[in-house]
């Protein structure tokens, strides 16, 4: 693989450059940032799994500027993807639709549906208006980590990797988007994520939640999407329960706690060096904003031995980042 003197900037110029010469580059979108590629050159999508360091069983989103172009690389299968676009487009939202032959097998590791969105980020949007074909992106972490929520997050993981970042500050989302497939009549929820179940819900009624985390899982993205166990892996021993370990308060190791509005009652008898309350205002939107940057900072830091994440509430955007906290756990 190449080394680079990665640069973070806000030159779409730049990044125009680089993917039309089938490089690949950081991208910010709402949800996380991304690796981007052409997504109709094997080159280009070859290269975004060797960075990500990723297995090419597990298949890539294909990201389009506009609702409109989604018939040149897929079909549309059912009456509710057209309402799901029609209402969620540009934002978190992907759909697994049966592709076209233009999209190449290593992109949706040959299986015959392709993920598709349109993301919510007016630099992404204005870079995909620029170029003449779609762009593969996973998330901009090397395989099984935290996804990254910044271009600085990109830069510490990938920086040597890719010649460029661009910067588009902050993910406003902060988790990755919502995967929906169909089955016949029914609309199915691959991976929660950045729009809510009940947001989806009341466009286009019921939704079945596909049951995820069987051992297959772990070994076929075609069973699973999104659903890799450990995905979200931080280095440290980390704990999500709603009943908290005793031998953690007899232990004194020094404990790290990501919560939502406040510190439970069963906790404050350890010896906590860190406490982060991702929103005291209860709110989950900011709190899935904060997320995966505070998993980064427990890792990170030297006072905290053990991270303890706190259950959240099982509705709005907590039902994903209990998920995402869930498979952040050591087994
Ligand atoms: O918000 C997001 O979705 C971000 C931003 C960058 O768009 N992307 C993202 O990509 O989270 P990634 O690769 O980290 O996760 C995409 C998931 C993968 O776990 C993959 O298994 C699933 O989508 N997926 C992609 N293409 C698929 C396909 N053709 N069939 C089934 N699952 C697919
Ligand atoms: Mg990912």
């Amino acid at each position: 693989m190449k080394n680079f003197d990665t640069v973070i900037g806000q030159d779409l110029a730049a990044a125009v450059k680089y993917l039309r010469a089938d490089e690949v580059i950081g991208i910010p979108t709402e949800t996380v940032y991304g690796l981007a590629g052409n997504a109709l050159s094997k080159t280009a999508v070859s290269k975004i799994f060797q960075v990500k360091n990723r297995p090419t069983f597990n298949p890539l989103i294909v990201h389009i500027a506009d609702a409109s172009e989604v018939t040149k690389y897929a079909m549309i299968n059912s009456p509710l993807a057209e309402r799901l676009m029609a209402h969620f487009w540009p934002g978190p939202l992907t759909l697994l639709l049966p592709k076209k032959a233009n999209v190449p097998d290593l992109v949706t590791a040959g299986s015959n549906l392709v993920a598709i969105r349109v993301p919510n980020h007016p630099l992404t949007l204005a870079l995909l208006q620029k170029v003449d074909f779609p762009i593969a992106a996973p998330s901009a972490n090397p395989f099984m980590y935290v996804s990254p929520t910044s271009a600085q997050h990109v830069m510490s993981q990938l920086g040597g990797k890719i010649p460029y970042i661009l910067d588009g500050g902050k993910a406003t989302v902060g988790l990755e988007s919502t995967i929906i497939g169909f089955d016949g009549d029914q609309a199915v929820v691959y991976r929660v994520g950045g729009i809510s179940v009940e947001a989806i819900e009341a466009v286009i009624g019921p939704v079945k939640i596909h049951q995820k985390h069987s051992a297959e899982m772990d070994v076929s993205a075609q069973i699973a999407p999104g659903q890799m166990m450990k995905h979200y892996a931080t280095g440290k021993p980390a704990h999500f329960e709603d009943t908290y370990p005793t031998q953690l308060v007899s232990q004194q190791n020094k404990v790290g706690i990501l919560c939502f509005n406040q510190v439970p009652d069963q906790i404050k008898g350890l010896n906590i060096s860190k406490t982060y309350i991702l929103s005291p205002n209860n709110d989950l939107n900011e709190a899935a904003s904060q997320l995966f940057e505070v998993m980064r900072l427990l890792d990170e830091d030297d006072e905290v031995e053990v991270i303890i994440y706190v259950r959240f509430p099982e509705d709005g955007l907590g039902r994903a980042i209990n998920d995402r906290l869930n498979r952040a756990v050591t087994p």
